[in-house]
């Protein structure tokens, strides 16, 4: 998820190697480091924090050399600090590693390595994979054990070794997270996990594929797969410029984090489920899950996007697993004086950074009771995953965008999961929460059907760039997405849009309607359907403008709507996770034909730490 930077040459490594961590700072990480060698001698020099503090550490102490490796960190396995930065060592200090992705099996290998006497620094997932590799180096040549390392390993990597076995050799690999390879003059290889780390050197690179490794040395280049086999690379030549290249193919991070959303899922559930079993497995939650069976009410406290999360996680609770769910303001909660029971409550924090004031402080104010506090966080070692008893990761990656999309969706994904967790331990059988853990599996797939939609939303978008207000509904599980995409369309296009209970149109709102006051409508085809069908009839008697999101080959509604979204189906539990999409891509596209920054709105930051 976060950056790699490697150089084989005759320059001074730990220049190239800052110059290309400073090119990936717009990723947005925790934590950075470098490993050089010199002769048969590592250097690693690694901090807490922003690049310009790993710099001010070089400056103190140097790491020499011509060849090193370097990493920015977006911690999922353990918290941000030194020891878990990157890059991570074996027993012996015999080689050096750096890792992008998540490494799914590195509790079972961990195990099986301390066993076997190798003795752990670090909380990462990543460090597994250097005991393997030295493992393998006692009775296999650098080459194989670093290949065989890589076959034991399940998850995703783009990782980078060097090696007092092999002084001059800069070893690669990838699965599932990027990396490219860099070929300059005079025999040079420069290595990046984004072509942003090495554009300043060369613009002739070689894109490594998945299950494919390289080696670079002074004397040339080699590509191969797991099993050694000699791969022949086509060299290209990256015509991009600094700025597309940070956010890719994409104008705006926030396109490219609404584009992220499958990977999101992927991500989010990778490793988590049992599908066959009908059972989810959420690690972080491990050390209580006896005290969920006793488990009878719950309270969810957020804010902002991460509130309206909570309130599909309360339909989805208390739907599937039958607990009574309140979703609470986190700015509302700490006020009121809740009456908790701490031997039957437990109360949810969500949050997408980790260090929102309001939901902090009712967390904490929930840990005062006594009562068990868990989290649903994305900043892996943030105020709120530290302050927590028990919690899930969202593994969404950063989120660079002020207004949150990627992050929205895997908080539902880990609410699924945890439903699915909690729901049977009670009375949730096996049949439901396959079906349950199988449509997850094939969520990834119709959010592609929906993003492909993107231009269609685009041109839709334009129509309505002159509206001052809108009116978004829902019911059910689709009233909090009505109020996320009012939230995104104030938020990026400040266009004064509403979310709105579709059922409670006719006890108020309905006053508004008009000609000029466009409605939104989600009407998908769920257990309230019918009742939906019968709020686009009053909305279209007082003729305002009708959108309306259905369900692909649902045909009932063109002859109301003036303009239709389709999406794929799937369960009404989960349909949340599909139908925010097209509203994400609206308000975004909105905010673009309006003229606006959709990364950096006007007055909002990306993390609210006072109250
Ligand atoms: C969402 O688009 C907003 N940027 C904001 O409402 C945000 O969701 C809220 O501030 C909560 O942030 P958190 O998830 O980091 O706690
Ligand atoms: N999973 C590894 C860790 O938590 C790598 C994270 C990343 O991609 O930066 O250290």
């Amino acid at each position: 998820m976060c950056g790699i930077v490697g150089y084989i040459g005759a320059r001074r490594a730990e220049d190239v190697l800052l110059d290309g961590l400073r090119r990936l700072e717009y990723r947005g990480y925790d934590s950075a480091g470098v490993a050089t060698m010199q002769g048969e001698a590592i250097h690693v020099v690694k901090m807490p924090g922003k690049v310009v503090h790993l710099t001010e550490a070089l400056a103190r102490t140097p790491a020499p050399g011509s060849i090193g490796i370097a990493h920015t960190r977006w911690a999922t396995h353990g918290e941000p600090n030194q020891t878990n930065a990157h890059p991570h060592l074996d027993c012996r200090g015999d080689l050096a590693i750096v890792h992008n992705g998540i490494i799914e099996n590195y509790d079972r290998l961990k195990i099986g390595l301390i066993e076997r006497g190798h003795a752990f620094r670090s909380e990462t997932d990543t460090e597994v994979v250097a005991h393997l590799i030295e493992e393998y180096a006692m009775k296999l040549p650098f080459e194989e054990a670093f290949l065989a390392a890589l076959r034991d390993v399940v998850g995703t990597f783009g990782i980078a070794v060097v090696s007092r076995r092999e002084p001059r050799k800069l070893y690669a690999a990838r699965r599932g997270s990027p990396l490219v390879v860099g070929i300059g003059q005079n025999g040079e290889y420069f290595l990046g996990s984004d072509p942003a780390a090495l554009i300043a050197y060369t613009r002739d690179v070689v894109y490594l594929g998945d299950d494919e490794a390289v080696s670079l040395s002074d004397t040339g280049m080699e590509t191969f797969s797991f099993d050694r086999t000699r791969i022949t690379k086509t060299r290209e030549s990256i015509t991009w410029t600094i700025d597309e290249i940070e956010r890719g193919r994409f104008p705006h991070f926030m396109l490219k984090e609404i584009h992220e959303q499958p990977a999101v899922i992927v991500n989010a559930t990778r490793g988590r489920l049992d599908a066959d079993a009908g059972l989810a497995k959420l690690g972080g939650l491990k050390d209580v899950e006896a005290r969920l069976r006793g488990i009878e009410r719950l309270s969810i406290v957020s804010c902002g996007t991460a509130y309206l999360a909570g309130m599909v996680g309360e339909y989805m609770l208390e739907e599937y697993a039958e607990i009574p769910t309140e979703t609470e303001l986190g700015s509302e909660f700490r006020y009121r004086k809740p009456i908790l029971d701490p031997a039957v409550e437990a109360v949810i924090a969500v949050s997408q950074s980790g260090e929102t004031a309001d939901t902090i402080g009712a967390m904490r104010e929930a840990k005062e009771k006594g009562v068990l506090a868990l989290g649903i966080v994305n900043a892996v070692g943030s105020t709120i995953a530290r302050d927590t008893d028990a919690g899930v990761y969202v593994h969404a990656g950063p989120e660079i965008a002020v207004a949150s999309t990627k992050a929205f969706t895997g908080q539902m994904i880990v609410f699924s999961l945890l439903t699915m967790l909690l729901g049977r331990q009670r009375r949730m059988s096996q049949a439901t929460g396959s079906r349950i853990a199988h449509e997850l599996l094939a969520l990834p797939a119709k959010v592609e059907r929906i993003l492909a939609q993107s231009d269609r939303i685009k041109a839709l978008a334009k129509k309505y760039i002159h509206a001052q207000s809108m009116l978004i509904l829902g019911r059910k599980y689709n009233a909090p997405v009505a109020y996320e995409g009012a939230l995104k369309i104030k938020e990026l296009a400040y266009i004064h849009a509403e979310g709105y209970a579709a059922g409670e149109l006719k006890h108020g709102p309905i006053a508004l309607l008009e000609p000029s006051f466009p409605v939104l409508a989600i009407a998908t085809q769920d257990s309230v359907y019918e009742k939906m069908k019968s709020n686009l009839e009053e909305a279209k008697a007082r003729r305002a403008p009708l959108i309306v999101l259905t369900n692909e080959g649902n045909e009932e509604l063109v002859r109301i709507a003036d303009d239709l979204i389709y999406v794929p189906r799937t369960i009404e539990m989960l349909s949340p996770i599909l139908n925010v999409i097209p509203l994400q891509l609206f308000a975004y596209h909105l905010a673009v034909a309006r003229g606006l920054d959709p990364d950096k709105p006007r007055n909002l930051a990306k993390s609210v730490t006072v109250e």
